[in-house]
């Protein structure tokens, strides 16, 4: 047993967490160029306009890659960078076409995300995910991109974790563009859907027939009351995987938000486009979450995430308490538990026989420190990854079909609200200078790809 024939091993960036080069080649301002720039959202007020100046340093990122022995890499197209006020860009088309192309000379499998949170600024302006209008013209920057990369794309993504675009972004508000209006966030939700299904129906026009089609989740696995359980994974996970496979929206959910929205943004017709058929499920995995029913006088625990008073991104789950779990935890304060990636792979292997998933997204971030020597000695990272990969194993034993793991990341990089202060990276970036050193947990990881492949 173990892995499968044709397993990919890759590693996963985004376009705004490593490009940098904010204002280069005709690139224009999205949405977190925005949000990174009022105070107090992000941690030391850093923005992306640099970032790990991967948009400079892409040949040698490649070639790191390549050195790795990766056979994918997963990584997103900047929407503004592309098609800046709706216009394409030569340059910056050209810019993934290169990388595409060196990859591919590389053996690396590219998989594309075409929207990793990057909304181009002008959109927002017009209203955002919550307006239904964003998901068409997100089918027309699927279609271009396409048009210039489909026949050399491995993998297409359309969205990465549409619930945070929709639930940090337009609920919670800890997120780009940082509003904090429940009922827009549902709606967000929907046209993000929306936008997945006419993306995908626009790319199968264009790209290659061999290509495989995919969105990414973050699905929550939680744990604790079943009720409890039952609400928030509504709202955290079967509002996208239900309409997403073809089952429409659950029932349990819209009435669980039916004081909140009556939910008139979905048209006739709207599941159908939704349900575009997937060759491959991402899901993105960290940690688990552990709720309870809170019985309404004792103080309200959030421990998700979202701090005591501030807007929850859980759409109607207002009598939900989120308990603080027990460790070893990571730099972001998120428990460490592969078990929960196991249990997450098998669940939706149950729930939607017959889909195949790829984990897409898992790593840690964790306060790593260079010796004297210029080392960095990893070890706790190198046991996440482990016990993690250990975990997909163990669930592709036990039946589910895994098609792949992606380590995040490959470069320490802008973690959203969390800025440079959070290192994610299996190689370490000095934000000074740019350079690049690889950490230890690197080396492993390399070693473990050579020992699944030998
Ligand atoms: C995921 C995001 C990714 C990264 C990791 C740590 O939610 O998709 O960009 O920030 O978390």
């Amino acid at each position: 047993m173990g892995f499968p024939e044709g397993f990919l091993w890759g590693a996963a960036t985004a376009a705004y967490q490593i490009e940098g080069a904010a204002a280069e080649d005709g690139r224009t301002p999205c949405i977190w160029d925005t949000f990174s720039r009022v105070p107090g959202k992000v941690l030391n007020g850093d923005t992306g306009d640099v970032a790990a100046d991967h948009y400079h340093r892409r040949r040698e990122d490649v070639a790191a890659m390549a050195r790795l022995g990766l056979s994918a890499y997963r990584f997103s197209i900047s929407w503004s960078r592309v098609l800046p006020g709706g216009r394409p860009n030569r340059k910056g088309l050209d810019f993934y076409s290169a990388l595409v192309d060196e990859l591919l000379e590389a053996g690396i499998a590219p998989v594309a995300t075409l929207y990793h949170w990057d909304l181009p600024q002008e959109l927002e302006d017009a209203g955002g995910w919550p307006v239904r209008d964003t998901a068409r013209r997100f089918a027309d920057h699927a279609e271009r991109i396409g048009r210039v990369l489909g026949d050399r794309v491995h993998t297409w993504t359309t969205l990465n974790e549409p619930w945070c675009s929709a639930f940090l972004g337009y609920a919670a508000g800890v997120h780009a563009p940082g509003r904090v209006e429940p009922e827009a966030a549902l709606a967000a939700a929907h046209h993000l859907n929306l936008a997945h299904g006419l993306a995908v129906r626009a790319l199968r026009g264009v790209v290659s027939p061999t290509a495989r089609h995919s969105i990414t989740l973050n699905m929550h696995q939680l744990r604790g009351e079943p009720d409890a359980v039952r609400q928030v994974d509504g709202i955290a996970n079967r509002v996208f995987l239900d309409p997403v496979l073809g089952r429409g929206y659950p029932e349990d959910v819209i009435a669980d938000t039916a004081s909140v929205s009556d939910w008139s943004f979905v048209r006739d017709g709207d599941d159908a486009v939704i349900a575009a058929p997937l060759d491959v499920l991402g899901l993105n995995y960290y940690s688990p979450t552990l709720v309870r029913r809170w019985d309404g006088t004792s103080p309200r625990v959030h421990a998700d995430g979202h701090k005591q008073g501030a807007a929850s991104p859980f759409v109607g789950c207002d009598t939900v308490e989120f308990l603080r779990q027990p460790g070893p935890y990571t730099a972001m304060g998120w428990p460490v538990d592969a078990n929960g990636m196991e249990e997450m792979l098998l669940r939706v292997h149950r729930d939607h026989p017959g889909v195949p998933l790829m984990i897409t997204e898992n790593g840690a971030a964790f306060d790593d420190e260079i010796d004297a020597g210029g080392r960095i000695g990893d070890a706790d990272r190198i046991a996440y990854l482990r016990d993690h990969i250990a975990a997909v194993e163990s669930a592709i034993d036990a039946g589910a079909d895994v098609r792949g793991y992606f380590a995040w990341s490959l470069l320490d990089n802008y973690e959203w609200a969390y800025g440079y202060a959070r290192r994610f990276g299996l190689i370490h970036v000095d934000y000074a200078t740019g350079n690049r050193t690889w950490k230890d947990s690197a080396a492993w990881y390399r070693d473990r790809i050579a020992r699944a492949t030998a």
